[in-house]
């Protein structure tokens, strides 16, 4: 047994290096300028349970500058201290807030009535921060939040630009849009003209909340910070990749929105293209914005092209019907409120994609995401090939279970290799887990998703937003896939169940449900 004491021995042998570095340097980031946030559509769903936990977390965590300033703008009459009382029901509603924490954050806030589509509104808008920002010192930076319907994106660009509020001259202007970005790539393109001939790329941060989730940044730093996956993560080893995101709700209280887009617009074009692009980009030269999304992008043209004659073989769509969803009954999605009775929106899709490069030739890429499914799971699974030859043939037989790599995102975030093991006792062969918590062992600070956005946002790092090009290849892509499927291809699956039969076949061999 090695001993302690000698070091070389305790290094060699036990792992333990002589002089002893910390394990992981981290970033903590504080924003040191001051900044000013304008959040529209503040007395919205998005800022109520999203943007004010953040930027409350942020400020508790001790990442906000010292001045900063949070103006509320949306159609609503508010004066500050309404909208202050409306703000602290909203974090009460969504998890609470430490009374200090809100009586440090309050003082930041203020309101001011704006209708989005009157250039009047804007000058006064403008008027005002200039006041707001001589008052407490806050500099010239300002991020613009569009928590609005899409539909208003253009007039508040516009008016934005015309009030003067777009210039940088005073400091960075920043407009930051959550998706929908546009409904296929022709109104991408109309959404990108009216937003880019008023702000520059650098200016825009699109959002993806995907990016932000914990253990989707992961997924980079277990690639390429880890020498052990990177040499076996091409189709030498690889039998295929599949990304699934299950969810068990419905469309809930959102049917004018979700039966224009459906899962194709509602997660593939988005989250689901970030993921596969994560589990598929080269390693870029460095951690910075640009590199990475150039990668990105090189992922998405490689993209292989579906043509009207392959979707059948490759695509499998799907509508819930009713049935039983986490022990409660589900209507289906004909039924639910405000769904039009003959709708063939689809509320599931399972996807075979090939990326056309050196690194993934031949290796299918499964995607799939749904709605009342039986669970909410999101993971991403890299299955190996199975050994080339196996020696233990007249033990065993010939078939071997191969090794499985499972990124878990979410409900519980987990990193886990299967491997094969031989059993106590017997002689026999059984598969076994290895399993890593994504917060085992770990005590420091955390950032929501949202507050990591924000975050990013103040600092000026897009790395985790969409860049335009990515958005446009992405529908592009998509595009065959868009319109409304043909009623015999659109299958049921009874609520509470891992999708239609047919998109089984689809996987074939490769199970949907775990
Ligand atoms: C949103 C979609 O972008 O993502 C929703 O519009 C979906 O339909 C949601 O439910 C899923 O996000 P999460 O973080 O709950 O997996």
């Amino acid at each position: 047994m090695a001993d302690a004491q000698d070091p070389a021995l305790a290094e060699v042998v036990l792992g333990r290096p002589k002089n002893p570095t910390p394990d992981a340097a981290c970033r903590f980031d504080h924003v040191e300028e001051p900044v000013t946030f304008v959040i529209f559509g503040v007395t919205g769903d998005l800022a109520g349970r999203m943007l004010l936990p953040a930027l409350a977390a942020l400020y508790a965590g001790g990442n906000m500058p010292e001045n900063f300033a949070i103006v509320g703008a949306s159609r609503t009459e508010l004066n500050d201290d309404t909208f202050r009382e409306r703000m602290r029901a909203a974090l009460e509603a969504f998890g609470g807030v430490d009374p200090e924490i809100w009586d440090g954050l309050a003082p930041h806030m203020s309101y001011i009535r704006v209708h989005y589509d009157d250039p009047a509104s804007f000058t006064a808008l403008g008027a005002a921060l200039d006041a707001l920002a001589a008052e407490q010192h806050l500099g010239g930076n300002r991020i613009f939040y569009l928590a609005v319907p899409p539909t208003a994106y253009e007039d508040i660009a516009v008016n934005l630009a015309m009030a003067g509020l777009a210039d940088e001259t005073r400091g960075h202007a920043r407009l930051v849009i959550e998706k929908p970005f546009g409904r296929d790539l022709a109104t991408a393109r109309v959404l990108e003209q009216a937003l880019h001939t008023r702000f520059s790329e650098h200016q825009i941060f699109r959002i993806d909340h995907y990016l932000a989730k914990e253990t989707v940044q992961n997924i980079l730093m277990l690639r390429f910070a880890n020498a052990i996956f990177e040499p076996i993560w091409n189709r030498r080893y690889v039998d295929y990749v599949s990304i699934l995101a299950a969810e068990s709700i419905g469309v809930e209280h959102r049917a004018s929105y979700y039966d224009h887009f459906g899962v194709l617009r509602d997660m593939f074009q988005n989250h689901m293209m970030q993921l596969l692009s994560l589990c598929a980009i080269e390693p870029p030269s460095l951690f910075e914005a640009e590199l990475v999304r150039d990668e990105k992008t090189k992922v998405f043209r490689a993209l292989r092209p579906f043509s009207a004659a392959d979707l059948a073989e490759n695509l499998v769509l799907g509508q819930y019907a009713s049935g039983v969803c986490a022990g409660i009954k589900a209507p289906a999605y004909l039924d639910e409120e405000g769904v039009p009775g003959e709708s063939l929106t689809p509320t599931f899709a399972a996807m075979k994609v090939y990326v056309d490069n050196w690194r993934w030739q031949g290796v299918p890429f499964y995607m799939i995401s749904g709605k009342r499914l039986p669970e909410k799971r999101t993971e991403i699974a890299v299955q190996f090939k199975p050994v080339p030859f196996s020696m233990f043939r007249e033990i065993f037989g010939d078939h071997i279970k191969a090794n499985r790599l499972t990124l878990r995102i979410q409900p519980d975030e987990q990193v886990s290799l299967t491997f094969q093991a031989k059993a106590p006792g017997p002689m026999c062969l059984r598969s076994v887990t290895m399993n890593f918590n994504y917060y085992q062992g770990y005590e420091g600070p955390q950032l929501p998703a949202y507050a990591k956005v924000l975050l990013d946002c103040m600092l000026g790092d897009q790395t985790l937003f969409w860049r335009q090009d990515g958005v446009e290849l992405c529908w592009k892509f998509l595009a065959p896939m868009l319109g409304d499927p043909d009623p015999g291809r659109l299958f049921l699956y009874k609520a509470g169940t891992w999708g239609p039969q047919e998109a089984g076949k689809l996987l074939t061999g490769h199970g949907l449900t775990p």
